[in-house]
């Protein structure tokens, strides 16, 4: 049977993520497959990442059409996301994308990443116009659609709060996260650790070398993945208030993974009652890097008129968030 409305397909590959998303132009996700890059060892590995995407990219888009019970001649439109990320990795979705856009004889829309984070939480939690915070192991900033781009309230002055609590667990010995979240649960003590916030603007890296300190003292890890867990969602906690003060919205996103936080959700929660605001969590499939975001925020692009060629299809690793003109939304 012929499914109704407007199908796309989207493919996500800026990262460790290779993902396939399939949705219709009624904010139905019929698929969501991905195959997740696990580096052995250490950080991740920009060309072995790349490699891992094309040796599982066959089978993720057949699960993804099984999945969402289309056949691939269904499909009216092919999505990928051509940045921020990196070069190895986007290059391989792009080329899968434009592959699967000759082949099939269908439109290609280029999309950025960031605004596909928070325009799939706008669908999953049905909000107009929120103030996000967009929190992800390669990403931490405060964000809000203004005269059509999501201009930056504020962002991490050094590395992104995911990244510092994954190299926190890594020289714990307890691994990346959600361990250090886990581990904060048995924490008894909390040790007062510096709060780097500067208008809407923060810092980690400090924050994490006193974290490194207390683990050089030999304190119990738990205390310390309290102290450090705690600080860290204060902080943003506190730019996200900030920012909610200053633009007088009613609606606040939580994107990103580390935005699967519960403990983080729970402040935020608490933190919006006093504002008069509301927070609604994303389901979790949809906050980590995935292919349905993309075909969601491509079906949005085509259907108000983009489209973009294969000659100008081509990858942007450091795209930024407010580069993307948002006409659709
Ligand atoms: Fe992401």
């Amino acid at each position: 049977m012929r499914r109704e409305g407007t199908i796309c397909l989207g493919i996500e590959s800026t990262a460790h993520t290779f993902g396939v998303g399939i949705v219709s132009s009624n904010g139905e996700i019929l698929a969501n497959e991905n195959d997740i890059y696990r580096p052995r060892s250490g950080g991740i590995h920009p060309r072995e990442a790349a490699q891992h995407h094309a040796s599982v990219a066959h089978h993720v888009l057949r699960r993804a059409i099984s999945r969402a019970g289309v056949n691939l001649g269904e499909v009216d439109v092919i999505a990928f996301s051509y940045g921020p990320g990196l070069g190895p990795c986007l290059r391989t979705g792009a080329t899968i994308a434009r592959a699967l856009a000759l082949k099939l004889r269908r439109p290609l829309v280029a999309v950025n990443h960031g605004v596909a984070h928070i325009v799939i939480g706008k669908l999953t939690t049905g909000f107009k116009d929120p103030v996000v915070l967009y929190v992800a192991g390669g990403n931490t900033l405060v964000t809000t659609l203004h005269e059509k781009r999501y201009r930056l309230l504020g962002e991490t002055l050094d590395i992104a709060a995911g990244n510092c609590l994954d190299v926190f667990g890594i020289k714990a010995g307890i691994g990346p996260m959600p361990a250090p979240e886990e581990y904060a649960k048995l924490g008894k003590v909390f040790y007062p650790l510096p709060l780097h916030v500067k208008g809407m603007d923060v810092s980690f890296s400090g924050l994490l070398t006193s974290a490194e300190k207390l683990l050089e003292a030999g304190k119990a890890v738990p205390d310390i993945a309290l102290s450090l867990t705690e600080t860290i969602y204060a902080m943003l906690t506190e730019v996200l208030e900030r920012a909610l003060a200053l633009t007088q919205k009613k609606e606040v996103l939580l994107v990103g993974g580390l935005a699967r936080s519960r403990r983080l959700q729970q402040m935020i929660t608490e933190m919006v009652k006093i504002h008069g605001a509301e927070f609604k969590p994303i389901p979790d499939q949809f906050l980590g890097d995935n292919g349905a975001m993309i075909a969601w925020n491509g079906l949005k692009m085509f259907l108000s008129g983009h489209e973009t060629s294969i000659e100008r299809s081509f990858v942007k690793p450091r795209l930024r968030l407010d580069e993307t003109e948002v006409t659709w939304d």
